[in-house]
């Protein structure tokens, strides 16, 4: 039998407070197929106990695993190919020449998902700027779901993922085949720093300053006051002269104005001069 209309009500609160994900009237559906394998695996035999149970609020870690079970983590090897353009012929050469000084670069990826993000982006920069090697740079990767940063550590692909955008050339040269599926070598593991962090809560201060975010296909989840707030936090995190990457459905228009488009080829933003 399907959720009750305050049955959805409840757990459409319940990830609004938890990680500010929107989930419209309409939605049920997706809270019936994302939660019953969830109260299949916890034995509580129906998505109604289930609910019953995450009310109590008894059950730190069933928290947990509604949310990892609420949010979206569709992300693919080089996705939408345009963005990684951009960072290889513009961003990356243009950070390199203003940070040859202090040699020094700093990179988040902050809605990460399982990975596939960020070791594009460790890739690119392996692969075109060797002169990297003697810097610093810090790159940080993170998301709201443990379950799929813990699959981010360690860097296991199937097939069918690697298929998913990733060139056979660097498949062969980053991966090692373990049993049917790919693991990252380690090197380009140990270029990232992996946590959990959620993009709802207060994070000016708390991390940065960044030469580069990756901000890309999580705004959609949220609403207008929530994308605010965020990218208020992002332009305080972000070095004046940095860049901000959105989702290709995405944009910083009539939500703030701070922004300005870097290129007309991709989701990619400045900080306009005060
Ligand atoms: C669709 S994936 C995007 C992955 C990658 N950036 C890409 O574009 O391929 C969205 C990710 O945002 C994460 N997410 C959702 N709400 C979040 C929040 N409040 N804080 C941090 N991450 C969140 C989800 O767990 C999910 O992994």
């Amino acid at each position: 039998m399907g959720i009750s209309a305050e049955e959805f009500k409840f757990v459409s609160d319940f990830i609004r407070a938890e990680a500010a994900i929107v989930l419209e009237p309409g939605k049920e559906y997706l809270v019936e197929t994302r939660l019953g394998p969830v109260a299949f695996q916890q034995g509580m035999g129906t998505i109604h106990a289930l609910i019953a149970e995450l009310r109590t609020r008894r059950n730190p870690a069933l928290v947990t695993r509604v949310v990892d079970a609420l949010t979206t983590n569709e992300t693919s090897f080089f996705r939408d190919v345009a963005p990684f353009e951009h960072l290889r012929k513009k961003v990356f050469p243009e950070l390199i020449e203003r940070r040859r000084a202090e040699r020094k670069l700093s990179i988040w990826c902050a809605a990460a998902s399982s990975g596939q993000e960020p070791y594009s982006m460790a890739m690119l920069l392996r692969e075109n700027f060797p002169e990297l090697a003697g810097w610093r740079v810090e790159f940080l990767a993170t998301d709201i779901s443990t379950q799929v940063l813990a699959k981010a550590r360690e860097g296991i692909y199937s097939q069918l993922e690697v298929n998913r955008g990733l060139p056979a050339p660097l498949l062969v040269k980053y991966f090692k085949k373990s049993g049917l599926e790919w693991q990252v070598d380690e090197k380009l593991r140990s270029l990232i720093t992996w946590k959990e962090f959620n993009l709802a809560q207060k994070f000016y201060g708390a991390i940065g300053p960044f030469d580069l975010i990756m901000l890309r296909n999580v705004m959609i989840y949220f609403d207008v006051p929530t994308k605010r707030q965020i990218l208020g936090n992002m332009r305080r995190v972000l070095r004046p002269d940095g860049y901000l990457f959105l989702g290709t459905a995405e944009t910083t228009i009539n939500v703030d104005e701070s922004f300005a488009s870097d290129t007309l080829h991709t989701a990619c933003y400045r900080v306009k001069a005060a």
